[in-house]
């Protein structure tokens, strides 16, 4: 009988241990509340220049308790990760880890947008996203919501009349099956209520809209966008930007405190597209609808020009003064933020390359244009401008940059790949160096 007892407790045990290995996988609520992060990294770094010098020389994985957290370098900004909702369930896995060890700031890369969120008429998806607040708790993360509209990963059923009419948004268009301005609004604006409000204690940051712009101008439905075709010019000043600000009331109107961000590429270089930036903000300031800050995609190459890039910082920085004169109460708020940081290796006469083993040259090339971008964005941390840089991506296999524009094995981020041991990069060290001229660490 006891025997019988005995194997009846061993087969519960067994049960109960595989049982726990499956709990770090288990969505919201689940993330054990007593989660300490300090067991990620050795209490006995120093965190000096010698000590990482050392250490850069050493072999490192990005969750050794051995290498330094990239976090603790800035003291100015903060620094943070895009990735995808499955690579933080499990707090034993290496990438988990390193997201917890090395970033204040963590943006699920797909999870949090329109198409995801409210895929049909009435379906409101918050699984991903309510997990996703449960992991930022364990070190108490930032957490940035992007985005709360886009041309791309919209739902289809949004721009249409019928929202169960089975023709592409382009057919509807062409053949006059569009939503109205009102339907547009009305879903946008509930969207967005219940949305925000449902995390305005959770997510400080929101991507308020997504890459509006094209060359110099707000998108059209020549550029796969349906926004201003449909809500068009509300308020008669010649623009067609208009959705934004309705977007941006019914965000504010949940959250009065929510830092809200225009997100957008190629102003890095981009003289136009900057110019038109600062254009549309200024105009929707002026009118009284505040908007928080402009976001930097920062999908940047090998062969980008920092410089340029610099003056182009200055000039979106110069909203702030605009910013301040029309919202006193919110003085000095106005921020701009690196959000979507990574660096494309194929580039110059490279730019058409396929699989390609990096050399130790080309890491240090890349090492060398991280330091330098690194040195800019503590330049403007400094000065108030700057308040985060966000990667997008947590190590060189996980990059959209080995898929787009073409299958490929780039090498864009600051950690090698699983397979390649998921060790610290060149550019990883290179961009911790970078802060002992803004920042000391002691
Ligand atoms: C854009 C978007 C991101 C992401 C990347 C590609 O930059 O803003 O959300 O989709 O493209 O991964």
């Amino acid at each position: 009988m006891k025997k019988i007892f005995a194997m009846i407790l061993a087969f519960i045990m067994v049960l109960g241990l595989v049982g726990c290995g499956e709990t770090t996988k288990e969505p919201a609520g689940i993330f054990p509340d007593d989660y300490d992060p300090s067991v990620l990294t050795s209490s006995d770094i120093k965190y000096t220049l010698e000590e990482l010098e050392a250490l850069s020389k050493t072999e490192l994985s990005a969750d050794s308790v051995d290498a330094p957290a990239l976090r603790e370098y800035f003291n100015n900004m903060l620094i943070g990760c895009a990735f995808g909702y499955n690579q933080c369930l499990d707090l034993n896995s290496p990438v988990t880890k390193s997201l917890l060890k090395h970033y204040d700031v963590f943006v699920l890369g797909n999870e949090c947008k329109p198409a995801y969120i409210n895929p049909s008429e009435g379906v409101m998806r918050f699984d991903d996203v309510d997990g996703f607040v449960e992991f930022g708790k364990l070190t108490g993360a930032t957490l940035r919501g992007h985005t709360l509209l886009w041309h791309a990963q919209i739902p289809d059923w949004w721009f249409k009349a019928d929202p169960n009419d089975s023709r592409t948004p382009r057919e509807c268009y062409e053949q006059g099956a569009l939503a109205t301005r009102e339907q547009l609004t009305e879903r946008i604006t509930t969207f967005i209520t219940e949305y925000v409000t449902r995390y305005k204690d959770d997510i400080s940051i929101w991507d308020l809209c997504n890459e509006v712009l094209n060359a110099d101008s707000i998108r059209t439905v020549n550029d796969d966008s349906y926004w201003a075709e449909i809500i068009g010019d509300v308020d008669g000043n010649g623009y067609k930007d208009d959705y934004v600000e309705i977007a941006a009331n019914a965000a504010r109107a949940a959250d009065e405190d929510a830092i809200l961000i225009i997100n957008d590429f190629n102003m890095e270089w981009q003289t136009s597209k900057t110019q038109a930036m600062y254009d549309m903000v200024e105009r929707m300031l002026r009118k009284g609808v505040r908007i928080d800050g402009v976001g930097f995609q920062s999908h940047i190459g090998l062969d980008c020009n920092v410089n340029l890039y610099r003056s182009q910082i200055e000039k979106i920085a110069g909203l702030a003064e605009i910013y301040d004169e029309c919202f006193p109460e919110h003085k000095g708020n106005f921020r701009v933020q690196i959000t979507e940081l990574d660096m494309n290796m194929f580039v110059g006469a490279n730019a058409d390359g396929a699989y390609y083993r990096w050399s130790d040259e080309e890491y240090e090339q890349q090492a060398a244009k991280y330091a330098e971008l690194f040195d800019m964005y503590q330049d403007f941390a400094d000065e108030g401008i700057i308040d985060m840089v966000v990667l997008w991506g947590t190590d060189d296999g996980g990059s959209w940059l080995n898929s787009t524009p073409k299958m490929r094995r780039n090498a864009a981020l600051l950690v090698l790949r699983e397979e390649e041991g998921f060790l610290l990069k060149p550019c990883f060290w290179s961009i911790a160096k970078t802060s002992f001229d803004h920042y000391v660490v002691e």
